[in-house]
């Protein structure tokens, strides 16, 4: 049985910074309720020019070059989102048209802020199945355009932006280890966006409301996400056969320090085993863990051979947690090019287009 084994990550966030003192400027907070309730200090907000698909496509060629790996090589894109760019299509498969990836499937998997986990699990475990040898894992937010900028409760916590890791096939062993996939739907409405799907599809009255915004229990969330970290963490360290002792550092969802803090104590591990960087980003929902992950990765925290624990907790509810023997950095990584790869997506989408137009007119003869 082949094992699934992270080779590529990449990350790419917009460039303004919103700071605790703008959001002052906003709304009735300051800067030191917010860093001493949340730990955030500023956040990533999209421009106009920015789209969950945009930001997902420069986290994965940036992932891609890591991997040394083509984007028409990929067997399958799966696109981990709280902010689709529609209903449908899946924004995986805005992103696959961007890469060009030609021979890739594609499709969207909401699971909220815990989405990152299941979706690596499952691309793992296609190829541990054997039925795919490459597969794309995408976080990608503009949470921004969900936010009401009027309600200090939850416009202080959340940024965007995006992470991406590529997964490969290999004889070696180590990759993703074990994974807990957990959810209690009993919890739905702590954590939700109430309007816009074929529930509560939109109409004046569900804008005049603002049921087109993010609404949060923020306390319930709150304990709720405090017991889930450690208890997942504990669990699917279990599965793998392993223990805290082996575990060279854990990259929790940063939706807030104080519920990371919590993680810590509840595990009796010290806070310097853990990646923190929701100070320069905010929640960053499903792209929270991939970004954490890059920055990890580049300041030496995550090397060759250690075992890593992914963990986290969103809207559904849900909360997971995956176990993975770090692969990289792999002997040849690519350059990055952003600008010269993204050319080249376009480039093969627009071939794409051609050849799909030239098919309608031979298939349109035959008919
Ligand atoms: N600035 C200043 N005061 C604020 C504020 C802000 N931005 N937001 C809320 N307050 C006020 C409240 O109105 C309340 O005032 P009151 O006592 O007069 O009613 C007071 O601060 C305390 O509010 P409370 O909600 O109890 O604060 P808290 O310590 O629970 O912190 C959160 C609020 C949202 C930071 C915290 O509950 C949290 O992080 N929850 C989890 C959220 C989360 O992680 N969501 C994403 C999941 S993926």
């Amino acid at each position: 049985m082949p094992y699934a084994h992270i080779t590529g990550w990449g990350m790419s966030v917009p460039e303004p910074v919103l700071t605790n003192d703008d959001l002052a400027k906003i709304v009735d907070t300051n800067d030191a309720w917010i860093r001493e309730r949340t730990g955030i200090r500023e956040r990533h907000i999209a421009r106009a020019s920015d789209f969950p698909s945009t930001l997902g496509t420069d986290a994965a060629l940036k992932a891609l070059s890591v991997a040394n790996l083509r984007a028409t090589d990929l067997d399958l894109i799966i696109c981990t989102t709280s902010t689709p760019e529609h209903l449908f299509p899946a924004t995986a498969c805005l992103i696959q048209d961007q890469l060009g990836a030609s021979k890739a499937g594609a499709f969207d998997l909401l699971a909220a802020c815990t989405g990152f986990i299941y979706a690596v699990n499952m691309a793992a475990q296609s190829i541990r199945s054997g039925a795919i040898k490459s597969a794309l894992v995408i976080g990608t937010e503009t949470l921004s355009r969900f936010v009401n900028w009027e309600d200090r409760n939850t416009c202080i916590l959340f940024g965007d932006g995006a992470g991406a890791f590529v997964l490969q096939a290999s004889d070696q062993p180590g990759g993703v280890l074990a994974t807990v996939m957990r959810s209690d739907g009993s919890g739905s409405n702590l954590l939700t966006l109430p309007a816009g799907g074929s529930r509560h599809p939109a109409t004046e009255a569900t804008i005049r409301e603002g049921q087109h915004y993010i609404f949060m229990d923020g306390r319930e969330v709150f304990r709720f996400a405090t017991r889930v970290m450690a208890s997942s963490t504990e669990e699917v360290l279990k599965l793998a056969g392993l223990t805290k002792d082996d575990i060279s550092v854990i990259i929790p969802h940063q939706a807030n320090s104080r519920i990371i803090d919590a993680a810590a104590r509840g595990l009796k591990l010290p806070i310097e085993r853990f990646v923190v960087n929701v100070d320069r980003y905010g929640n960053t929902s499903t792209a929270s863990i991939p970004i954490a992950t890059v920055e990890a990765v580049e300041k030496g925290r995550v090397k060759a051979g250690e075992k890593v624990v992914f963990v986290g907790f969103g809207a559904g509810l849900t909360w997971g947690a995956l176990v993975a023997e770090w692969t990289g950095p792999l002997p040849t990584p690519r350059k990055v090019n952003v600008g010269r790869d993204r050319l080249w997506g376009r480039i093969r989408s627009i071939l794409h287009r051609i050849e799909r137009f030239l098919e309608g007119i031979i298939w349109g003869r035959r008919a």
